[in-house]
Formats: structure tokens, C-alpha cells, sequence
């Protein structure tokens, strides 16, 4: 548990966050040229857990996270799964297949946690624009982010762009404060009222990951524990960074070269 005032980052504990968030979208870089038709997502588990120990020399949080331990290194969520999908041998991605890939490193005992989607091949309409509505509602959020805003004003800002495309935003799981532990306060809300919740400030390092269905937005956790599948089996998508919050806005750890983040301020 963190009182308010421990919410609020040293910068040598900033930096060390700088590098994790680097490091752990940087395995998201690496798997793109590998998230392809036929390969298994324990083969992309596999080429992660790899890169990260023998060539960051970082450990993947999610390997014996939890009770019951998670299995493996990486989270891989493919179509009707929201959330937290585990990686084996027999799952092989085919044509048309929405996947989320949730990357999390530990470097020098801190923490970078980012997860992005990719459609294999084309992908219907109805694929490509849940995926890009769940991305546009992660950065609608990071755009409200910066000393003084709210937590309800990131939940707002992000059903405001997801009901008007009758998408639907997952209320069992939320973007969760991040540094020196995985997963810590404040509870970070996809959806909510402006002005309302916790005050932000300057240091606070959090993610922000909505997930969203293309119906309902109720869940339910399968039998292994771990994976969260949508009620109805319809598609479900997520996007998730790690950021700080600034004077006038927020700086994003796990950001991409490939990502146009401009309409940020730092
Ligand atoms: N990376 C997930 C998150 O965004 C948590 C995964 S926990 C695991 O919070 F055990 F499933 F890996
Ligand atoms: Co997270
Ligand atoms: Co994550």
C-alpha cells in the first residue's frame, strides 16, 4: 500500500522508469516482424522471454506473477479474449485474427508495462476498427493527463470516444499506478466523470490500458484463472502505456518510434 506522497516519483526512481518503459516497448518492436500467420503465441512467448533476459538482462514480470502463478513471460489475447491470455503451443494465429501482446519487464527492480494490438492480414472492417477505436480511446486518455487533472477525467475522455462507435469499455480490469511494484494505487478507471477521483500530480506513474468489446462489456475469467474472455465471444481490444505525469501533460516510458505522440504535451 502507497500513501499519496510515496505515489510521487525521486528522479533516480524517474530514470529507472525511463529505461524499463524503453526496454518493454522494445520488445513490442522486436515481435512485430514475428506476429504472422502460423506462428503459435508460445513461439512469440518464447522469442520474448528471450530478447528480455538474454538480451536486456530484464526479467518478464508476468512468469510467476500472481496466485495461481501465470505461466509464462509474456500476455497474448487473441479475438474474444480480453485480457491476460495465456500463450501454448496449439494456438496459431490465422487470417484475420485480432492479437494483444502485453509486455512487462523489471529492470533495476522498476517496472515498463505497454501492450499494442495487430490484425493478421487484413482483418474485417469490424477488426480494424475496434482496434484503432481502442488505441484512439487509450490516447484520448493519455491527452487529458497533467498536474492537477483528475483520474475521472482519463475515464471520461475515453468513453467519450468509445460509445459514440457503440463499443463497449471492460469494467473488471483497469490501468493501475506502476514503479518499483507491479501493480499498485490508484486504480486507474476507464471510464468515469470529469473532475472527479484523485488529483494528479507532477511524478505519479501509472498505465492506462482500456479494453474494449465490440458488445458486452461483462467478462469472465476462464477455468486456468488467468484468462478473461468477453460474455458473448465478440472481439475484444486493448492498448496500454506507462507514463508520468508532468507540469503540462504526461511523458510516455513506453512509447514507440513508429507512434506520433505530438498532440501530447510534455
Ligand atoms: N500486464 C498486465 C497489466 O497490464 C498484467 C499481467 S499479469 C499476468 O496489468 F500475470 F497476467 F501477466
Ligand atoms: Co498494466
Ligand atoms: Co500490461
Amino acid at each position: 500500500m502507497k500513501n499519496t506522497n510515496d505515489l510521487i516519483l525521486a528522479p533516480d526512481a524517474i530514470e529507472k522508469m525511463r529505461i524499463a518503459g524503453k526496454l518493454a516497448s522494445d520488445v513490442l518492436v522486436m515481435l512485430d516482424a514475428h506476429v504472422k500467420e502460423g506462428v503459435t503465441t508460445e513461439a512469440l512467448n518464447q522469442l520474448a522471454h528471450d530478447y528480455i533476459v538474454n538480451e536486456q538482462g530484464a526479467i518478464p514480470a508476468p512468469l510467476n506473477y500472481g496466485q495461481p502463478p501465470f505461466p509464462k513471460s509474456v500476455c497474448t489475447s487473441v479475438n474474444h479474449v480480453v485480457c491476460h491470455g495465456i500463450p501454448t503451443d496449439n494456438k496459431v494465429l490465422k487470417d484475420g485474427d485480432i492479437i494483444n501482446i502485453d509486455v512487462t519487464v523489471i529492470k533495476d527492480g522498476y517496472y515498463g508495462d505497454t501492450s499494442k494490438m495487430w490484425i493478421i492480414g487484413e482483418g474485417s472492417i469490424m477488426a480494424q476498427r475496434i482496434c484503432d477505436i481502442a488505441q484512439k480511446a487509450l490516447y484520448a486518455g493519455m491527452s487529458t493527463v497533467k498536474n492537477g487533472s483528475y483520474l475521472g477525467d482519463i475515464g471520461a475522455a475515453i468513453q467519450d470516444v468509445v460509445e459514440p462507435e457503440r463499443f463497449s469499455i471492460v469494467r473488471e480490469f483497469c490501468g493501475h499506478g506502476i514503479s518499483n511494484t507491479f501493480h499498485h494505487e490508484p486504480q486507474v478507471m476507464h471510464y468515469g466523470k470529469k473532475g472527479t477521483g484523485m488529483q494528479l500530480k507532477t511524478g505519479m506513474t501509472f498505465t492506462i490500458e482500456p479494453m474494449i468489446n465490440q458488445g458486452t462489456w461483462k467478462t469472465k475469467v476462464l477455468p486456468d484463472q488467468w484468462t478473461a474472455i468477453t460474455k458473448d465471444r465478440k472481439l475484444s481490444a486493448q492498448w496500454e502505456h506507462t507514463l508520468m505525469v508532468t507540469d503540462h501533460g504526461c511523458e510516455v516510458f513506453t512509447k514507440r518510434d513508429e507512434e506520433d505522440l505530438s498532440f501530447l504535451i510534455a
